[in-house]
């Protein structure tokens, strides 16, 4: 049994649009655990990528990655690349075509990995992406896999992306939702799957607060 206070690590991972990442936020401010957003790294060394035009050659890419600093600030909410606040960029309709080509690399996953490891040593901290319960923290004191059906991911994406003034269409929404599905589950390195001893929570029709509450209970039992 964990008691609240003590540095438990808990692990996350879902596809796009599971609501892992405000489920994540809120939990961490309600048990006062450091956020870790693992996608957003994978976002970084995309913009890395377009800023040096080496979103298809990965031998130079590979070697940015290694020589980068990525860096966070406000508990997650804020992302650094070499010092540079990368926060906004990293949302952009580009890097969302092209991140998950540029998150598929053996060697580019192995450094951020690495990195995330190094975050989370100390444990106080939930962490969430596609691999943090198998391969990041496969001995995470909680694991969680987070899902909710298509429709509902593809809704929320959309509502998301117009509060972001994004002119976009459910229909387009649902498709990029499909096609990174489709690529961050197939791919042969650190594929999504659920871990087999994580508990699996539906988000679908449930409210965030909810869900958090949820996990909380979880963690505090
Ligand atoms: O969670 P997100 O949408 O910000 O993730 C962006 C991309 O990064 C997504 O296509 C999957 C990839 N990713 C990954 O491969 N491993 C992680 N731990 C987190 C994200």
């Amino acid at each position: 049994m964990v008691k609240l206070g003590e540095r438990v690590t808990i692990a996350m991972d879902g596809p796009a649009g599971s609501g892992k990442s405000t489920v994540a936020r809120k939990v961490a401010e309600k048990l006062g655990l450091l956020y870790l957003d693992s996608g957003a790294m994978y976002r970084a060394v995309t913009v890395l990528a377009i800023q040096h035009k080496t979103q298809t050659n990965m031998v130079k890419l590979i070697e940015l990655v290694k020589a980068c600093e990525i860096t966070f600030d406000d508990n997650g909410k804020k992302i650094f690349l070499n010092s540079a606040d990368v926060s906004d960029q990293i949302r952009t309709p580009e890097v969302n075509r092209l991140v998950a080509d540029i998150a598929k690399v053996p060697e580019i996953r192995t450094e951020i990995v690495r990195h995330q490891q190094k975050i989370g040593a100390d444990g106080g901290i939930i962490a969430e992406g596609r691999d943090l319960t198998t391969v990041v923290f496969p001995h995470a004191d909680f694991k969680i896999y987070l899902d909710a059906s298509m429709q509902e991911r593809a809704k929320r994406r959309f509502a998301e992306l117009q509060s972001q003034n994004v002119d976009t269409t459910l229909e387009t929404v649902e498709n990029e939702i499909k096609t990174r599905d489709e690529k961050d589950t197939s791919r042969e390195h650190s594929p999504l799957r659920p871990a087999e001893d994580a508990t699996r929570v539906d988000t679908t029709g449930k409210t965030i607060d909810e869900v958090v509450d949820f996990i909380v209970k979880i963690v505090g039992k």
